[in-house]
Formats: C-alpha cells, sequence, structure tokens
C-alpha cells in the first residue's frame, strides 16, 4: 500500500484491560472517511498528526513513484473535508523545521506560514527543530499563531466534548483528560510511559500499523511517517473516564492528483523567490580557464557521442527544473547540473550558461586535462558514481544495468 490511496485498520477494546480483536476493517484505493459514532456516553475524536517532516515541504518531483505528500495538498486535504473529520485534531510531533542554514530558513519560515494556514492545534519543537536559535524561530512562531509546544510543556483544548491534554512532557499526563503524548522517542521507549492514552512519535521509524498498548487501557503509539509522505489519522473513541474504547488508524498518502491549497501554493512561490534570491551571481565571475569545458567543447571532437547524449534525459536535466521554477533551488540545482559546488563547476545559468544539465564531465570528470592530454586516462564510470544522484528517493526504479542501456553511447 505505498501508492496512493488509503488504507485503514481498526481495533477494538472491551472493557477489559486486555484487548480482544484486531480487525482489518478496510483496506482498499479509496474510502470515504467514515462519519464519527460516539456511542453513548463517549466521545470520539480524529487526530490528524505529521511529523518527522525534517523540512520537507512537498515531494521533489523527481520520480511518479515517490511523489505523494506535501503541505499544499494537506491544506486542501483538511480544508475540503472539514465536516466529514469533525471534531479533529491536528498535531505535528516535532522533528518537522528545516536545519539552521542560510536556506533552511527560508523554509522554516514558510512551513510555519503554511501551518498557520492549514490550522494545527499543536506543533511539537523537539530533537532537530532545537538547532534554531530561539531569536529566529519565536517570531515566527508569533506571527504565524503557531500554537507551539516545547520539550516539558503542553497545552490543553477542547474538542467534541473532550478536555485534550496535548504534551511534550512524558511525566505530565492528566488525570480526567484525553492525554495525548508529542515526543521524539523511538517507540519501544515511548510505549513504556504510562497515564497517555496516545503517544505520537517523531523518531523517524516507519511503522506501518499503530502499537496498542493494551496494558495502558488500549493506550496506542504512532509513529509519523517520515518527510510527510504519507499523513497518519487516527480516530479514537473514549469513554467517560478518558478510557479508550476503541481505535482505527489509517495513512493518507496523498498523490499528484490529490488537490492543492492555493494558498500554500502561494507561500511556496513566496519561498522559491527568497531562494533564488540567495545566488549572488555578481560575487561570481565567470570562469572561463577553470577545469569544466562543457559539453560543447567535448563535442568537437565527440560528435556522435554527443548526439547520443543530447537523446538522453541527462541533457535536458536543468530544463526539467526551469520548467517547474526551481532552477535556481541549491537543493534541486546540484543534481541537474553538472560540477555544482565543486571549482569551476555550474553556479547558475546566467554565470555558467554551458554547464547546465547533467554533462559529460559529470560522468568522465573535468575535461580541461583531457584536452592538454588525449593519453591522460578520463575518471572511469562506475555504479556508484550514478548512485549519487540517482538516490532511492529520487530514483526508487533505479537499476545499474536498465539505466545503463539508456544513456550508453559508442
Ligand atoms: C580536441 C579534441 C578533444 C576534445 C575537445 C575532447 N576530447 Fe576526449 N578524446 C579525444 C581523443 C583524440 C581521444 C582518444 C584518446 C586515446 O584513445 O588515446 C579522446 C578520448 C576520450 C575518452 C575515452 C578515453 C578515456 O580515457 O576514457 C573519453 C571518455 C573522452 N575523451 C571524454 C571527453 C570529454 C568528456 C570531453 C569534454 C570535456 C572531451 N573528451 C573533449 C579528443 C578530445
Ligand atoms: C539527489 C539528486 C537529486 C536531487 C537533489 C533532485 N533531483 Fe530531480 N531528479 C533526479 C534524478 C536521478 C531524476 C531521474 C529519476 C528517474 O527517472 O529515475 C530526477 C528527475 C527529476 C524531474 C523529471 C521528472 C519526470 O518524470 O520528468 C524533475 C521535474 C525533477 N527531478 C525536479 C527536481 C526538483 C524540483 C528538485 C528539488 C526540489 C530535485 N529534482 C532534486 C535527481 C535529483
Ligand atoms: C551518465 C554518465 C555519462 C555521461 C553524461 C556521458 N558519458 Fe560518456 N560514457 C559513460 C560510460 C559509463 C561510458 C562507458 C565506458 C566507461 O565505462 O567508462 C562512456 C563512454 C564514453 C566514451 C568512450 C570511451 C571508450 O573507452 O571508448 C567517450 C568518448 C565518451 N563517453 C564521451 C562522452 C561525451 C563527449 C559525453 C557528453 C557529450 C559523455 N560521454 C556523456 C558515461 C557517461
Ligand atoms: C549529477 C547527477 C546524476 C548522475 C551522476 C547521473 N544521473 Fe542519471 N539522471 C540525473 C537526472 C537529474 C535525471 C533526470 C533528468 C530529467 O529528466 O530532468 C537523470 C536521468 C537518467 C535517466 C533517464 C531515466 C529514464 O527513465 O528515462 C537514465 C537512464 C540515467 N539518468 C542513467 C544514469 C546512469 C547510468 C548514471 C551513471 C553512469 C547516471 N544516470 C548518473 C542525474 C544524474
Amino acid at each position: 500500500m505505498l501508492s496512493s490511496g488509503v488504507s485503514a485498520i481498526s481495533y477494538e477494546y472491551p472493557e477489559t484491560v486486555l484487548f480482544r480483536n484486531l480487525l482489518i476493517v478496510l483496506l482498499m484505493a479509496f474510502a470515504a472517511i467514515a462519519p464519527i459514532d460516539a456511542s453513548a456516553g463517549g466521545s470520539a475524536v480524529n487526530i490528524i498528526y505529521t511529523g518527522a517532516l525534517h523540512g520537507e515541504l512537498e515531494p521533489c518531483g523527481c520520480s511518479p513513484k515517490n511523489q505523494s505528500g506535501g503541505l499544499t495538498r494537506l491544506a486542501a486535504f483538511v480544508s475540503l473535508r472539514k465536516t466529514a473529520l469533525s471534531p479533529y485534531l491536528l498535531v505535528d510531533a516535532g522533528n518537522s523545521m528545516a536545519g539552521d542554514t542560510p536556506q533552511g530558513r527560508l523554509k522554516v519560515e514558510a512551513m510555519l506560514g503554511a501551518y498557520n494556514i492549514i490550522g494545527y492545534d499543536a506543533v511539537a519543537f523537539l530533537g532537530s527543530d532545537t538547532s534554531l536559535p530561539k531569536a529566529f524561530l519565536t517570531p515566527l512562531i508569533d506571527a504565524n499563531k503557531v500554537p507551539a509546544v516545547f520539550e516539558g510543556g503542553g497545552r490543553v483544548v477542547e474538542r467534541g466534548g473532550l478536555k485534550i491534554n496535548i504534551s511534550a512532557n512524558g511525566s505530565a499526563p492528566r488525570p480526567g483528560m484525553l492525554n495525548i503524548l508529542l515526543t521524539e522517542m523511538p517507540v519501544a521507549e515511548a510505549a513504556l510511559l504510562e497515564g497517555w492514552q496516545v503517544i505520537i512519535t517523531s523518531s523517524g521509524e516507519v511503522m506501518a500499523e499503530p502499537r496498542l498498548r493494551p496494558e495502558a487501557k488500549g493506550g496506542v503509539v504512532v509513529s509519523a511517517w517520515p518527510k510527510g509522505e504519507r499523513f497518519g489519522i487516527l480516530t479514537i473513541d473514549v469513554d467517560k473516564a478518558g478510557d479508550l474504547k476503541s481505535v482505527s488508524h489509517r495513512w493518507e498518502a496523498l498523490a499528484m492528483d490529490a488537490p492543492e491549497d492555493a494558498r500554500v501554493r502561494g507561500v511556496l512561490l513566496a519561498y522559491d523567490e527568497k531562494v533564488a534570491a540567495l545566488l549572488k551571481d555578481e560575487e561570481r565571475k565567470a570562469a572561463s580557464d577553470g577545469p569544466y569545458l562543457g559539453a560543447e567543447a567535448c563535442a568537437a571532437c565527440h560528435q556522435p557521442f554527443a548526439e547520443q547524449w543530447r537523446a538522453t534525459r541527462h541533457s535536458g536535466a536543468f530544463k526539467d527544473l526551469e520548467r517547474v521554477g526551481k532552477s535556481k533551488d541549491p537543493e534541486c540545482v546540484k543534481c541537474h547540473t553538472t560540477g555544482y559546488g565543486l571549482e569551476g563547476g555550474f553556479y547558475s545559468k546566467t554565470t555558467t550558461p554551458g554547464l547546465a544539465g547533467v554533462q559529460c564531465e559529470v560522468c568522465h570528470g573535468p575535461g580541461r586535462g583531457h584536452v592538454m592530454d588525449f593519453s591522460l586516462p578520463m575518471r572511469p564510470v562506475d555504479e556508484s558514481l550514478c548512485r549519487a544522484c540517482h538516490t532511492r528517493e529520487n530514483s526508487p526504479e533505479f537499476d545499474f544495468k536498465t539505466y545503463f542501456e539508456k544513456i550508453r553511447h559508442e
């Protein structure tokens, strides 16, 4: 079920401490959201959760196999289904911010802008998030009205007639309330904590199904899917004492055909513009005698090879970035150009136009030395070189033999 669609699993707890049934109720490509059935005396709530996004605003789009998730789709999902989801709670379990770099900070800004639009009830700042300086983070949290929860802290909200304690302090469950812990503890460790009906971790563990805790009166532990490739929805039914009566869980893999929220898209477009402004062309002089020559120079002596290369997708790799408006994003450019980040390699379309795309010298190595002395051997090309860009994430279908056949030139 890694493809698009929905998978749902339900569990039911009897009055006794031990759970009796583990029902796989639904496992289907598309399912309408079942309206919440708050049976007599109890309350039910949908907990939509994210975490461990690690700055992933949306999937890169490198492969149709790996395109699910993204904040624009999450926003649309929630706003289009408000009624069906209600009462619902939206939380982030932490480890979702980007690192403390110039581009990372722009991401955090975009992320919190998007969270504001999506309408979170609690956003935990844990683990890697804590490397961001408070002086940077606090004004953004305030400006975006982000309901932030820090290590040791928590907040209480009311939903569906329930008082809910959402906390990042594992030792402070509150009696008489539904207690939700946001943590970065590994699942096995978190499962030992007492007093929490729901524990959501951003440890990054991929756990297809929730971990049930029959000993904790039906408590449940879930782990946010890394990088937001799927969003979790935990539906719980709680009795008057705050104990769980039943739990069902499903993942939403919002695929390419899922609708987008235009406001969040606006935030991401503004982010792209700010990232582009990080390029300082005027500080880069175009190198005319650097180690890289560019494919045009190679073509002068290797015409047939160059023609074969032009017919591969490598030659159009930069144009593809331009097509999707990402040609000035260093995080994309590094794999879609020649020698990015290396001496004399690609910097920007303006300063180094001849090195756009995945050219000869990506594989064979910089060519200036070769042109001075043809007898110098070029760098041998092996699979590990391809895998620097054809990673599992960006090229899930990469297989050296089949891919090599497609770029072979002789
Ligand atoms: C001025 C002509 C000329 C230019 C320009 C040139 N080459 Fe060559 N290249 C040659 C010749 C001649 C040979 C054959 C040398 C031999 O067989 O000893 C060769 C051989 C090669 C080989 C196979 C030999 C080996 O050691 O692997 C590769 C790969 C290669 N060139 C890549 C490139 C690339 C990449 C560029 C552009 C950066 C380039 N060449 C630019 C003339 C050129
Ligand atoms: C680690 C290297 C890497 C990074 C980083 C990377 N790409 Fe890619 N990209 C690839 C590879 C490899 C492919 C080809 C995948 C395949 O077909 O197996 C690709 C393909 C693509 C395609 C063509 C998809 C198609 O089906 O036509 C687009 C568009 C694209 N990437 C956009 C981006 C954007 C936008 C970013 C930055 C957010 C990005 N890439 C970052 C390696 C990368
Ligand atoms: C994606 C990597 C890649 C790109 C891009 C690429 N090549 Fe190659 N090239 C190879 C591989 C792999 C071989 C097979 C020989 C080897 O294993 O080194 C090869 C072989 C060659 C050879 C023949 C070497 C020989 O021993 O006969 C030449 C010449 C050559 N390439 C030139 C070019 C030129 C010129 C370009 C750009 C127009 C280019 N290549 C682009 C990977 C690449
Ligand atoms: C500098 C990063 C980089 C390296 C190294 C690299 N590639 Fe690629 N490759 C890309 C990108 C980016 C694309 C997608 C271009 C696009 O469509 O925008 C791609 C696309 C391809 C495709 C087209 C996929 C398809 O389904 O049509 C093949 C085949 C391929 N690469 C083979 C190889 C092989 C084999 C090697 C190693 C010899 C290699 N690549 C090394 C970045 C790289």
